[in-house]
């Protein structure tokens, strides 16, 4: 076994670490607090390729493996969770979904676009009254023919507002339940596509959360992917992927905020000493690091699955579940080795408290990955 990270990987993992100090970093307390979407930033990471990290270089991308995807999120999400959510919606649920089942035209008409950054994409799955329980899809698409009417209110969508392209699943058949489900590519400015207003979060402010409400929305029936009925899993197949992503993203939150906690603990003085060298720190930091490492052997794992061929929903419900849990513990430890300082957001980590929630809620909440653990290992 071989946990070398190989020349390439190495390198993109300095990109991103590079990237993440020098455009993530100034800024990042003033964006959370104006719930500013960094778009500068968005446009860079385009121009270096960050958007369509896994996509074959003929439709713009970068050709690269989950392992590097992963290893680029980990470090953007260090510095800056609300961009590193940008790029992961961006690849694992549009990008990879569209260039795994999508048609060759559809690939050419938006997989580059997006692979590049001069488009951003949303993957529109979840309603009001359908969060966890996907298949209770409310929004309809009734086929006409050549085309889709799009009815529905869609729910706490990454990138509502800054998007262009939305992937959006609908029922197009009841009585078939999930099989009755499809996918479709929904353009911005289709006549009565609305972007609802915008959420304000707890955490990851920087990102734009909106509702999305679709009023007899015309919809090519070329823009629907794969077969009809298709549209569940293909929600769920990419979300397998997805999941790995914000795994990738949880990690990175734990990492960035132990790093700083180290930092801290080795230049704060308390009883004549640093105060790393009091137990009570020094334990804190142990606990930290060993978890840490544990959730990027599962993250790391997961996306080994994924490129080599291997079944991933389990490994990659496992990374997002324990990794979740993880940045939530880091990040609460971390504020409290800042004290009083962790409190306030001039040192960074009370924001990525705050960021670290989402992760074991979007995506599958962590109550949606023991589902899906305990169902794998009980068909065993
Ligand atoms: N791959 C392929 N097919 C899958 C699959 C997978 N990973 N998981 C399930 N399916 C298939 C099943 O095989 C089944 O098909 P058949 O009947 O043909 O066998 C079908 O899908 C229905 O599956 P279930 O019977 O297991 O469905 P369920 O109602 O019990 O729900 C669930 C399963 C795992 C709970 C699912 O509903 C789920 O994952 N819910 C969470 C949804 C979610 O993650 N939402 C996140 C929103 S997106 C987001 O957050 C993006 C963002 O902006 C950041």
């Amino acid at each position: 076994m071989d946990f070398t990270l190989s020349e390439e990987q190495l390198m993109i993992q300095q990109a991103a670490r590079d990237f993440a100090q020098n455009e993530l970093l100034p800024g990042v307390i003033e964006r959370d607090d104006a719930q500013m979407f960094p778009a500068e930033q968005v446009k860079k990471m385009g121009e270096l390729g960050f958007m369509g990290m896994m996509v074959d270089p003929k439709y713009g991308g970068s050709g690269l493996d989950t392992i590097s995807y992963a290893l680029v999120m980990e470090e953007l999400s260090k510095v800056d969770a609300s961009a590193s959510v940008i790029v992961s919606v961006n690849n694992s649920l549009v990008c990879w979904g569209l260039e795994a089942f999508g048609t060759e035209e559809q690939k050419e008409k938006y997989l580059t676009r997006l692979s590049t950054g001069q488009s951003i994409g949303a993957f529109c799955l979840s309603e009001p009254e359908a969060g966890s329980d996907a298949t209770s899809q409310k929004t309809t698409a009734v086929d006409r023919g050549d085309h889709y009417i799009l009815n529905g209110t869609k729910n706490w969508i990454t990138n509502g507002n800054s998007a262009d392209i939305y992937l959006v699943i609908a029922q197009t058949d009841v009585s078939k339940g999930h099989k009755g489900i499809n996918a479709l590519i929904v353009e911005k400015g289709m006549p009565g596509f609305v972007i609802g207003p915008k959420e304000n979060k707890l955490g990851i402010r920087g990102s734009d959360t909106h509702s999305l409400i679709f009023n007899d929305v015309k919809v090519p029936r070329e823009n629907r992917i794969g077969d009809d009925g298709f549209g569940f899993k293909f929600a769920m197949k990419t979300l397998s992927g997805g999941r790995i992503g914000i795994a990738s993203q949880a990690l990175g939150i734990a990492a960035g905020a132990y790093e700083l906690a180290l930092k801290y603990s080795k230049e704060r003085k308390a009883f004549g000493t640093e105060i790393s060298n009091h137990q009570a720190i020094a334990f804190k930091l142990a606990d930290m690091h060993v978890q840490i490492e544990a959730a990027r052997h599962l993250v790391y794992k997961a996306a080994w699955d994924k490129d080599n061929g291997h079944d991933y929903d389990l490994s990659s419900a496992m990374a997002k579940l324990y990794a979740s849990q993880v940045a939530m513990d880091t990040t609460v430890e971390a504020v409290q080795i800042h004290g009083g300082n962790g409190f306030v957001k001039d040192y960074h980590v009370e924001r990525m408290m705050r960021d670290a929630k989402i992760t074991q809620i979007y995506e599958g909440t962590s109550e949606i990955q023991k589902i899906v653990i305990s169902r794998s290992i009980l068909k065993k």
